[in-house]
């Protein structure tokens, strides 16, 4: 049995918002860091298009609040877009310090005199994505893994998943329901280890692989949301599931997103047979906000039967192709397509979830000393669609915000025993092909009943396949060893229900939720978050 590991601070995740929290609370204590794959290995890693904040003169906040507001489809919490959009420049001018390189240009009017290229996407009337090239993701990592390599007070652990927070209400304790640490699975070893801590910040990230195409790696199995669930925590508006419109269509690429900084230099969409197709869906056509683009493309690719449309941006420069967005180009190449000579064949594939775990502005959650911040928490700031880039913003405001919160705090350390992981009667699976057939059919089944267009009929489908899926992983999950298969099945096939259910208790359509039994949104559901809790 392994020892138990004590730390002040337990971290579950490594991208922008897990080492951006390490980082600072470092100062005040012990910090462990747990991630389920290498180090870098996130969504944050592949984020192409920037982080969005007002930087330039022709900006204000006002203008990126009411872009985010307009985006939410009415359904932000408008102090919290307030409290974001206005502290991003304060957190930029630190992941500058941190070493964070965002790409310059030459003041057009002085020669010589460099400046912030800021990129544009869609949604935003103004250009204010900082970026590094179309790899800003990377270069974000790389600068934070940097800064927590250099604190000793840091401990990573790579290859180790979190299987469940241990709570007070959990171990039977009467009274507020508190965090104490997690259980966690070292795949190395196959033995599952105690964490215990005062804080535990959840930063798992998004659950894109809930569905059959998505633009996310492999890690976005929504274990952060699964395990709040499980531990009583209430998880909100999982209805709303972005999906990005231009993930390039290619038999043998996985998930490789073409960026929509792309649309944003020019990029044009059009059918198959070179028709600019978004000047019937909305006046800011192809950087209209994501929802609208997705649902588009999904009409027309329906309409015609083709798999796919095109996104065009040979009109400009080579050279300029090249320089701005290398990692697309290059792997385009490798595809081979030569962007800067042919249209690239373009689908939508789930991308990010604007729900999650309820939090404050300052990443609290119901349960004391647990915290999430991040794509796994909802802090009010996306509503109903969110606005391109906002996510990196909204992952650094709140997890510096969450660090200030917990510094401040003065929560005991817990006085509570905690009891070794109990595997009970478990074997070792047998048959571990079924694990993986629950895997495809959830993801299939989502992709197929609950995407970018859903009926009622289609929800109900998925809500029986589902229930079937659940009894029989259940099963599986008490009677068979422990593997991360098994865990991140068991994660994934609890967010699809939280989806699934969340999408039948609208009865309306409104920003990335769109049903054709309710077409419109309804002025009663305006403001109304979609709110689930698992009864203890
Ligand atoms: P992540 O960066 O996803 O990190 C989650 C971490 O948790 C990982 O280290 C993972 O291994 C770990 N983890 C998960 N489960 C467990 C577990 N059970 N146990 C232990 N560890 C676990 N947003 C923007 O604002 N701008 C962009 O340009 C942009 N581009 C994007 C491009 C792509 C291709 C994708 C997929 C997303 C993009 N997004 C973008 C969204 C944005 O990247 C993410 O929302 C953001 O990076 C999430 O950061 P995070 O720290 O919350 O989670
Ligand atoms: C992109 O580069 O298109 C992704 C931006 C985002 O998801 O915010």
């Amino acid at each position: 049995m392994p020892e138990m590991r004590r730390f002040d601070f337990l971290v579950l995740g490594s991208g922008i918002a897990g080492l951006f929290f390490a980082l600072k609370v470092a100062r005040a204590g012990r910090v462990a860091i747990v991630t389920k794959k290498d180090r870098a290995e996130s969504n944050t890693n592949y984020a192409q298009g920037g982080i969005a904040a007002v930087t330039s003169r022709e900006d204000s906040f006002e203008l990126h609040v009411r872009d985010t507001l307009e985006a939410g489809a009415g359904l932000c919490k408008e102090e919290v877009v307030r409290t974001i959009v206005s502290e991003g420049p304060a957190r930029i001018a630190e992941l500058m310090e941190l070493g964070i390189q965002f790409s310059e240009r030459e003041v057009p009017s002085a020669p010589g005199v460099r400046e912030l290229d800021l990129g544009r996407e869609g949604g935003h009337s103004k250009r204010r994505i900082l970026h590094a090239k179309d790899m800003t993701g990377r270069e974000i990592e790389r600068a934070l893994l940097n800064a927590v390599s250099r604190q000793p007070n840091i401990a990573i652990f790579e290859n180790h998943l979190a299987i469940d927070l241990i709570t007070t209400r959990k171990l039977g304790h009467a009274g507020p329901n508190r965090c104490l640490g997690a259980y966690v699975f070292d795949k190395q070893t196959g033995e599952v280890e105690t964490f215990a801590a005062r804080v535990t910040l959840l930063a798992t990230g998004g659950c894109g692989k809930v569905y059959l195409y998505t633009t996310n790696p492999d890690i976005a199995t929504g274990d952060g949301v699964a395990m709040a669930y499980r531990a009583g925590a209430p998880i909100a508006n999982m209805e709303f599931i972005q999906f990005h419109p231009t993930c390039l269509y290619h038999p043998k690429a996985k998930s490789f997103l073409i960026s929509e900084a792309v649309r944003g230099e020019g990029g044009v969409l059009k059918t198959i047979d070179g028709r600019e197709f978004m000047d019937d869906y909305h006046p800011l056509k192809s950087l209209a906000p994501r929802d609208i683009v997705a649902r588009a493309i999904d009409r027309e690719m329906k309409k015609s039967g083709a798999d796919y449309v095109l996104l065009d941006i040979t009109h400009k420069p080579a050279r300029f192709i090249i320089e701005r967005f290398p990692n697309i180009y290059e792997t385009c190449l490798r595809y081979g397509i030569d962007i800067t000579k042919e249209p690239i064949p373009v689908v939508p594939a789930a991308h990010y979830q604007c729900g999650g775990v309820v939090t404050t502005v300052d990443g609290e959650t119901e349960i004391a000393g647990l915290y999430a911040a991040g794509e796994v928490a909802c802090t009010g700031l996306h509503g109903a669609n969110r606005l391109a880039s906002n996510s990196l913003l909204e992952a650094v405001v709140c997890s510096h915000r969450a660090a200030q919160r917990v510094l401040a705090d003065t929560l005991p350390p817990p006085d509570v025993a905690i009891p070794p992981w109990e595997s009970g009667d478990a074997h070792n699976p047998d048959e571990l092909v079924v694990v993986s057939h629950n895997w495809d059919e959830i993801r299939r089944c989502m992709w197929d009943y609950v995407g970018i267009v859903r009926t009622n009929k289609r929800l109900q489908r998925a809500q029986k396949r589902l229930a079937n899926l659940q009894q029989e992983i259940q099963e599986y999950y008490w009677d068979f060893i422990v593997t991360s298969d098994l865990l991140e099945l068991r994660n994934i096939a609890t967010v699809a229900e939280l989806i699934i259910h969340s999408a039948m208790s609208r009865p309306e359509s409104r920003g990335l939720h769109y049903n054709l039994d309710y077409p419109n949104p309804d002025p009663a559901w305006a403001q109304r978050d979609t709110v689930l809790r698992r009864a203890l």
